[in-house]
C-alpha cells in the first residue's frame, strides 16, 4: 500500500529532473509539480523503482526509458476545433481585421504559429479555418501554418495527416466531406491543405524564439503544466514573435502573465484571444 512518490525523499526531484534534462534532453524542471510527480509515480510503478534514486539508476540501465518518461509527461489530448467558440472567434474577430491589413498592405503572406500541436489537429483546424474563412481567395494567399512539438511520434503522424473515425468524431459533416477523403487507413487530410503546414520539432522551454513576424499564435494546452517562471519566459518569447497587429490565442483556462499586462489587447475574454499592441520592444 502506500503512496511510492510520497515515500520518496522530495529533494531528490530536483536532481532527477536535472538528469533527466542533462541526459535524456528533456527539460521538465519548470512543469508543475504536482503533474510531474503523479506522472513519475506511474514510471516508477512500470520499472519497479521503489524511489527517486533506484529510478536514476534505472534511466542509467535504460536509456530509452527517457522517452517513455517524456510520453507519459507530455499530455496529448487534442482535437479537431479543440474548442468551437475560440475558432469562431477567431474568424470573426480575428481573420477580417488581419486579411483587411494584408490587402491594405499589398502582403500577400500569412503566417501562423501552432506552438504545441499534438498530432496536428490544432494546425489543421487552423489551415481548415482559413480555407473556410478565404474561399476562393485561399489563392491569393502564400499561407504558412508552422506546427510544433516536443513529441517527435505525434509530430510524424501529425506530418502523415490521417485520422481515425474517433479522430474526426464531432466534425460537422460538411467540413469532412471538403477537406478528408476516406481511404482504406483512414481520414486522410486534403493535399493543399496538409501544403499550408509544416512540422517541426521545438521545445517551448528553450529560450529561443524560432520564428518572427508571426500574424498569429496558438498557445493552447500548454501553459497549464508549466510554473509561472517559465509561463512567463515562454509568453514573452511568444509575444516577440509576434509582428504587430498579431494575435496571441491561449486555452480556455490559461491568461498571460503578469509581464505582458498593458502589452496585449484583449479581444475576447471567454476565447482567450489577444492582439499586441504597437512598439516591437524585444527583450533580448
Ligand atoms: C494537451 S496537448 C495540447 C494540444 C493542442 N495545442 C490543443 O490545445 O489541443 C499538449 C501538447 O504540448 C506538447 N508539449 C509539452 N511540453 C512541450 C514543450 N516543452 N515544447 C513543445 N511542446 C510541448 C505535448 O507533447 C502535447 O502535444
Amino acid at each position: 500500500m502506500g503512496n511510492t512518490v510520497a515515500q520518496n525523499d522530495a529533494v531528490v526531484l530536483d536532481p532527477l529532473l536535472e538528469k533527466v534534462h542533462r541526459d535524456g534532453g528533456y527539460d521538465f524542471r519548470e512543469y508543475k509539480r504536482g503533474t510531474v510527480t503523479r506522472r513519475l509515480e506511474r514510471r516508477l510503478h512500470a520499472t519497479g523503482a521503489k524511489t527517486y534514486l533506484d529510478y536514476m539508476e534505472f534511466l542509467d540501465a535504460h536509456p530509452e526509458e527517457y522517452q517513455k518518461l517524456a510520453d507519459d509527461l507530455t499530455i496529448k489530448v487534442s482535437g479537431f476545433f479543440r474548442s468551437p467558440y475560440t475558432f469562431q472567434q477567431v474568424a470573426r474577430l480575428v481573420l477580417p481585421e488581419l486579411i483587411s491589413y494584408k490587402r491594405n498592405q499589398g502582403e500577400p503572406s500569412l503566417r501562423l504559429w501552432s506552438t504545441a500541436c499534438a498530432r496536428g489537429e490544432e494546425p489543421y483546424s487552423i489551415a481548415i479555418l482559413l480555407a473556410e474563412f478565404l474561399g476562393n481567395r485561399l489563392q491569393d494567399f502564400n499561407i504558412s501554418v508552422y506546427a510544433t512539438d516536443i513529441d517527435r511520434q505525434a509530430l510524424e503522424e501529425a506530418q502523415a495527416g490521417i485520422y481515425s473515425l474517433k479522430d474526426i468524431d464531432g466534425l460537422p459533416s460538411a467540413i469532412l466531406e471538403s477537406y478528408f477523403t476516406r481511404r482504406r487507413e483512414g481520414y486522410v487530410m486534403r493535399a493543399d491543405i496538409r501544403q499550408m503546414l509544416s512540422f517541426s520539432y521545438f521545445d517551448l522551454t528553450s529560450t529561443i524564439h524560432p520564428f518572427v513576424d508571426l500574424d498569429c499564435i496558438f498557445c493552447c494546452n500548454i501553459l497549464i503544466y508549466l510554473q509561472e517562471q517559465l509561463q512567463e519566459r515562454l509568453l514573452d518569447m511568444l509575444y516577440n514573435s509576434l509582428a504587430t497587429p498579431g494575435y496571441l490565442i491561449l486555452g480556455e483556462v490559461e491568461t498571460p502573465t503578469n509581464s505582458l499586462r498593458g502589452k496585449l489587447d484583449c479581444l475576447d475574454t471567454k476565447a482567450r484571444i489577444y492582439r499586441k499592441i504597437g512598439g516591437d520592444d524585444e527583450d533580448d
